[in-house]
């Protein structure tokens, strides 16, 4: 067998990945496991798992209960509608999962539409930590003690309620796991992203160069890199500036730029 061959394997396979490098770990508790099934298994999650970049574990909360419906959820104290997640089936769960990993700290999320908004700088900052363990909550509401004596953090996608936290998770975990060295092709690509730079992407076009009579920008087509890397800058700052003009006061902009924006609106 060639040495390439027997190299590029162990490339290709995540098992020798992840005993030369240092992946991230990412464990998640719900009660809707297979909400995960498909979106962890496409595209670029899928690729950085099979190559033991990153080890993502759901937990089903119910396998934490003891009796025999594995109640989850109780009548709220107070009285009231709905049902609130118990707390015990959640402490159980965290706490078996903190004890497999060798008792090592890290960032306990909770997903709930009271927590701070999820953005590129929260997604950048959770990125940094080699394990996390993120709890869905569900239904009406889950029990105060989670989050005052469990959760290290808590967090919303958006101003609008989903019917549980899985998907808020799964909207977590995709933004995290690009985010991770080797993930994406090149580092570049996360690094031009919409948001990453304080500014919304520059438009992009591929062939053909005219299409159903619309042709495209021909500075792009005039090889000129830094033409165009200029026109590129610039219709980022316009087009933040007239779509998302609160992305605009963070100062990324010098006053050249900003007198050719007020110019060009
Ligand atoms: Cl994290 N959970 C739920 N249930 N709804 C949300 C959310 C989270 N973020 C925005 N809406």
């Amino acid at each position: 067998m060639r040495l390439s061959f027997v190299a590029a394997s162990m490339v290709r396979y995540g098992f020798w990945r992840s005993l030369l490098m240092e992946s991230m770990r990412i464990d998640v508790l719900c009660l809707f496991p297979e909400t995960f099934d498909s979106p962890l298994n496409q595209s670029i999650i899928k690729r950085a798992r099979e190559q033991g970049l990153v080890n993502i574990v759901i937990h089903d909360i119910r396998d934490y209960t003891h009796d025999k419906h594995h109640t989850v959820d109780d009548y709220p104290y107070g009285g009231g509608p709905g049902m609130v997640l118990k707390p015990e089936p959640i402490f159980e769960a965290a706490e078996a999962i903190k004890q497999q990993l060798g008792g090592s700290e890290m960032p306990i999320i909770l997903l709930t539409p009271q927590g701070r908004l999820f953005s590129q700088a929260v997604a950048q900052e959770l990125a940094l930590h080699p394990q996390l363990m993120l709890i869905c909550g569900h239904y009406e509401g889950l029990d105060e003690r989670v989050c005052e004596h469990l959760a290290t953090d808590e967090i919303s996608i958006g101003d609008y309620v989903l019917s549980g936290g899985e998907l808020a998770a799964l909207v977590v975990v995709d933004a995290i796991v690009r985010l991770v060295p080797g993930v994406l092709g090149s580092q570049d690509s996360a690094s031009n992203d919409s948001h990453s730079n304080g500014l919304l992407e520059y438009p992009q076009y591929t062939r053909p160069h005219v299409y159903q009579g619309w042709s495209i920008p021909a500075v792009l087509l005039s090889g000129n890199h830094g033409e165009i890397a200029q026109w590129r800058r610039r219709q980022a700052i316009l087009r933040t500036a007239k779509r998302r003009p609160d992305l605009m006061e963070e100062g990324n902009i010098c006053d050249e730029e900003k007198k050719w924006m007020l110019e060009n609106l």
